[in-house]
């Protein structure tokens, strides 16, 4: 008999059904007449109640039966006794798979905290909590595929290995074929792998560009790497980006696309992963009651994403923005750690969270920044102070996107390259791009981690990714 897996037999099967489950142990039970065994096999939040007659089960098998064990049972679906299930599996045989040793499994039927899980990623998938995450995680990437098929762009996979810094930050982890045991400090990148220094991508944005100048709209969404030794919950070393690039664009359809993109995402994750949301959602509730209650958030997490769902986001410039912070900082309503004092500043997360959590209570996209605290390839406004940059805020996270109308001239290109110190000879192929046929286009990137993070309501970064990598830390 073929298996079943859990979600189908709780939704679609028909009691007095033959069935045929496999799954791991979550609690198991010896009541004097009867076995209850809870088993899950992540294909939902919900476990399956097994019931057995004690009889029907070898002693030997009976002393395995433990959390973590992976078993197959054979059974009937019955109508169930108990008021927490409608329904259960009446079990007639049972096998164990791969046993778990009661001593040695570090996942007993308990509350663990966030970072004991931590510290053992390879088998925190097997908890409540990260299970709907990772199912989360799935259908939010889905969606993200789903939206850009159906408004016809092309999803277009970018290089991991890339010889350029696209952000000009220069947090960049070099990659080399090199035995770094030997190389010496003046070690000459011609000899390397692809004869010169190349590094993990931080971005796909300007390989992206180039796809964009010729086959109009398109997406990458990939693994982004960056070194920078932030240890923050909403930074990672390795998180994935989605970034659409859309050609005759500017910068406010830039904006309208980002703002229908968010909340069709959103919009689809809430129709699609109820089960798991209303689980988080619990969650979530139950972590605010345990904060002082000024602390505590008022809305639900639901609340919040339908929020999100329905609400127009606010626009403001930067220039606004500075005035709103510099304002709220000299009417003392509110102490920043970094002070808001000079024009030019760049925004930092407490900012960014003030605006969008205190001031405006919704998301809000910020535009036209000072070009100096920019990267080299955003339009130059014409007060030539700023660029048609954008960032998008939301609450509980901050900055979830950044993106740009990107500089299509190419002479006012050529200039910010070199103010910025970026080599025109190792970009000449992006230069192409306005020497050959140009044409206005803008794009944006979305960390695909703060949006679970938004989604999901976790705190930390780290909880969002199967195996985070932080400065210092690299599991599996
Ligand atoms: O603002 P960023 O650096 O923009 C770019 O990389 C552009 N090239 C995107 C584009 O226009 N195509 O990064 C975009 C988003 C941020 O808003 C944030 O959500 C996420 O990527 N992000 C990070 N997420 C996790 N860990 C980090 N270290 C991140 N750095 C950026
Ligand atoms: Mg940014």
């Amino acid at each position: 008999m073929k298996f079943t897996d859990i979600k189908t037999l709780l939704n679609k099967i028909k009691i007095g059904s033959k069935v045929n489950i496999k799954g791991w142990i979550r609690t198991c039970r010896d009541s004097k007449n009867v076995i209850f065994i809870s088993l899950n096999d992540g294909s939902t939040i919900s476990n399956l109640q097994i019931v057995f007659i004690p009889s029907l089960i070898d002693e030997e098998i009976k002393k395995e039966l433990n959390t973590g064990a992976c078993i197959e049972v054979i059974g009937t679906i019955e109508k169930s006794q108990g008021k927490n299930q409608n329904i259960e599996l009446v079990g007639k045989e049972i096998k164990i798979i791969g046993k778990a040793s009661a001593e040695e499994y570090p996942l007993q039927p308990k509350r663990h905290s966030l970072e004991f899980l931590r510290s053992i990623s390879h088998l925190r998938f097997r908890t409540n909590a990260f299970s709907a995450i990772f199912r989360v995680r799935n259908c939010l990437s889905f969606a993200i595929h789903k939206f850009f098929n159906e408004n016809g762009f092309i999803y277009l996979n970018t290089p991991i290995i890339t010889s350029c810094d696209a952000e000009g930050a220069g947090e960049m982890f070099t990659v080399t074929s090199a035995d770094l045991t030997k190389i010496s400090k003046d070690y000459d990148y011609k000899q390397d792998f692809f004869g010169k220094k190349v590094n993990l991508t931080v971005s796909g944005q300007l390989a992206g560009e180039t796809g964009a100048m010729a086959l109009g709209k398109i997406y990458t969404f990939g693994p982004t790497f960056r070194a920078e030794n932030s240890n923050t919950s909403r930074h990672l070393a390795e998180f994935w980006m989605v970034e659409p690039e859309i050609a005759f664009y500017e910068l406010n359809d830039n904006i309208d696309l980002a703002e229908e993109f968010l909340k069709y995402i959103i919009e689809y994750v809430l129709k699609n992963s109820q089960d798991d949301l209303k689980f988080l959602d619990k969650r979530y509730s139950d972590i605010q009651k345990s904060k002082p209650q000024n602390e505590r958030d008022d809305k639900s997490l639901i609340e919040k994403l339908e929020y999100i769902v329905k609400t127009r986001f606010q626009r403001i410039t930067y220039t606004e923005a500075f005035d709103i912070l510099r304002n709220c900082s000299k009417n003392k309503k509110k102490k920043f750690e970094y002070l808001v004092k000079d024009w030019g500043i760049d925004l930092q997360s407490e900012h960014e969270r003030y605006l969008t959590e205190k001031h405006f209570k919704k998301p809000v996209v910020v535009t036209d920044y000072p070009k100096d605290i920019k990267a080299f390839y955003m339009y130059k406004n014409e007060d030539d102070k700023t660029v048609a940059a954008m960032d998008i805020l939301v609450p509980g996270i901050g900055e979830i996107i950044g993106g740009a109308q990107r500089e299509h001239r190419y002479d006012i290109l050529k200039d910010s390259m070199d103010k910025f110190n970026v080599d025109k000879n190792q970009l000449s192929w992006y230069l192409d791009t306005r020497k050959f046929g140009t044409a206005p286009h803008s794009g944006f990137g979305l960390g695909l981690e703060r949006m679970i993070q938004l989604i999901t309501g976790m705190d930390n970064i780290r909880d969002v990714i199967a195996f985070p990598r932080t400065p210092g830390k690299a599991e599996c």
